[in-house]
């Protein structure tokens, strides 16, 4: 294969928030994953892990979507603030039918996301919620001034408002949050959007609820109904390797499901086209962000684990599943400008792994470190020629993505996912426009389709810097390893 990068091209700019993570009230991905309470003797700050803020601070996590998910639309944040022991439990319907204490609500949030350098994105309740609840949340965590909710927010210890610039006007609204029709969601998002007030200069960017896979009615309806009052469209997509019913293991290394989940994760470049083409008819100037909010691999609950708490390993199929997902996104980086994979920690394909005390960064985290750079640089004009082809059972893929940008500094990064299991595949890339000496490769692989990280063995699959490569008359030659993911960084 050929890949023809135009270094002197620059299209548009990779939104850093493409790299954005999403946190949930489900399972142990808050309580235990990235919570577990002051009196812990896992080490933390005020409750929050230090291991885990660590490890995240590491590959940038630019913003951070919560509380949910289905749990936004059963959620009261007027339960989750003031002191812990008057906090109202719940019961969390949606996941397992465990009690919530509300021990991490809107404050531990808010402190997490400033720990580890992310933006939040908080979504608020539709389904269940009210135009004024919602309202109100907004005032108590951005207005300045004397008012009843500001007033609430510094007697529980906060004199500044914090800065919201993502909030969700709902989420999934055609199912867990409220089953309703385009056109009646459409006129809950305009009557709760009039209420989200902006204060000083906190601009809220305002998410409507978005389309299920190729629902592109949904897309429709709200882009025609809504129009820009909305400045995002969700989207939510996740890989399956077979019905919903049988997703297949997290650690099946079955060819079949293997090329299931990459044909289910290369439909997200036909969903991002279509429902983005559909909005380039009410919106030529993209004004509207597509917003894929919730991605990422969704395989059946590890065996003896609560079914309700969706824990999955995390193996090289992850790996190469975001490295061709996010060379996705940034090629359509002109309209998808923010994009939360799902979930942080504990929760379907997570970045990171814990039990008790321990953690462990999975593939997927590897992945995103090595992506980091492509945080708002500019998309570079690229070609691929001769794209290898990845077929099983009279079906294909293409076996290789690949995406290239160039940073402020004038350092290009081109990365590149080979899903094929069995064949390594060389490309020649040809560097136009500009002159450069080095080029440091840098990859993740593994000999087995299910290798992972575990905790007796956490380093198992890691992504190895393996030198640079020769760059001759503006050419390399590279070759990709079987089910790999590659990184290289010229300058
Ligand atoms: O990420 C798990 C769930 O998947 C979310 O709560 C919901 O929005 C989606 O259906």
């Amino acid at each position: 294969m050929k890949l023809i990068v135009n270094a002197d091209v620059q299209k548009n700019p990779i939104s850093r928030y493409i790299y954005g993570h999403f946190s949930e009230h489900l399972g142990r991905c808050i309580y235990g994953g990235v919570f577990v309470g002051e009196d812990s003797e896992i080490p933390n700050v005020h409750g929050i892990r230090t291991d885990i803020v660590e490890a995240l601070k590491k590959i940038k996590v630019p913003v951070l979507r919560w509380p949910g998910g289905c749990f936004a639309d059963d959620y009261h944040w007027q339960d989750g603030i003031g002191p812990k022991e008057s906090r109202p439990t719940m019961v969390n319907k949606n996941w397992g039918g465990v009690t919530e204490d509300n021990s991490f609500g809107t404050h531990e949030f808010l402190e997490f996301c400033d720990m580890i350098g992310a933006e939040p994105y908080i979504n608020g309740n539709v389904g269940s919620g009210t135009v004024r609840e919602m309202r109100d949340w907004v005032e108590y965590m951005t207005f300045d001034g004397v008012s009843p909710m500001a007033d609430l927010r510094r007697k529980n210890g906060r004199e500044e408002p914090w800065k919201i610039p993502f909030f969700g006007i709902g989420n999934e609204a055609w199912g867990c949050g409220g089953n309703m029709r385009p056109e009646y969601y459409a006129d809950e998002f305009r009557k709760f959007n009039t209420y989200l007030y902006n204060y000083g200069d906190n601009k809220v960017f305002r998410i409507a609820s978005g389309a299920s896979d190729n629902d592109y009615n949904w897309t429709r309806t709200l882009m025609e109904r809504i129009g820009q009052r909305m400045d995002g469209l969700a989207v939510h997509h996740y890989s399956v390797a077979g019905p919903w019913e049988d997703k297949g293991a997290a650690l099946d290394e079955t060819e079949e499901r293997w090329f299931k989940t990459m044909k289910s994760s290369w439909w997200m470049d036909e969903l991002v086209s279509r429902h983005s083409a559909i909005m380039d008819e009410y919106d030529p100037e993209k004004k509207v962000a597509l917003v894929v909010d919730e991605w990422g691999n969704w395989f059946n609950v590890e065996e003896g684990t609560n079914p309700g708490f969706l824990y999955q390993q995390n193996t090289i199929r992850d790996a190469v599943v975001a490295g061709m997902i996010l060379n996705i996104f940034n090629q359509h980086s002109d309209r998808v400008r923010i994009a939360n994979i799902a979930q942080m920690v504990n929760v379907l394909q997570s970045v990171i792994l814990t039990e008790g005390d321990q953690m462990i960064l999975t593939p997927t985290y590897h992945v995103f470190d090595m992506y980091k750079d492509h945080q708002d640089a500019m998309l570079l004009d690229s070609s691929e020629i001769d794209v290898p082809s990845y077929s099983w059972n009279g079906m294909e893929v293409p076996a290789v993505t690949s995406s290239a940008s160039k940073a402020e500094d004038g350092s290009i990064l081109i990365t590149f996912s080979n899903v094929d299991p069995h064949e390594a595949h060389s490309v020649t890339i040809d560097l136009r426009g500009d002159s450069y000496q080095t080029a440091e490769e840098t990859i993740i692989t593994a000999d087995t389709n299910n290798a992972c990280n575990t905790f007796e063995a956490p380093d198992t699959v890691q992504a190895n810097a393996c030198g640079c490569c020769a760059i001759e008359n503006g050419k390399i030659e590279l070759d990709l390893p079987a089910r790999s993911v590659v990184s290289l960084k010229i300058r």
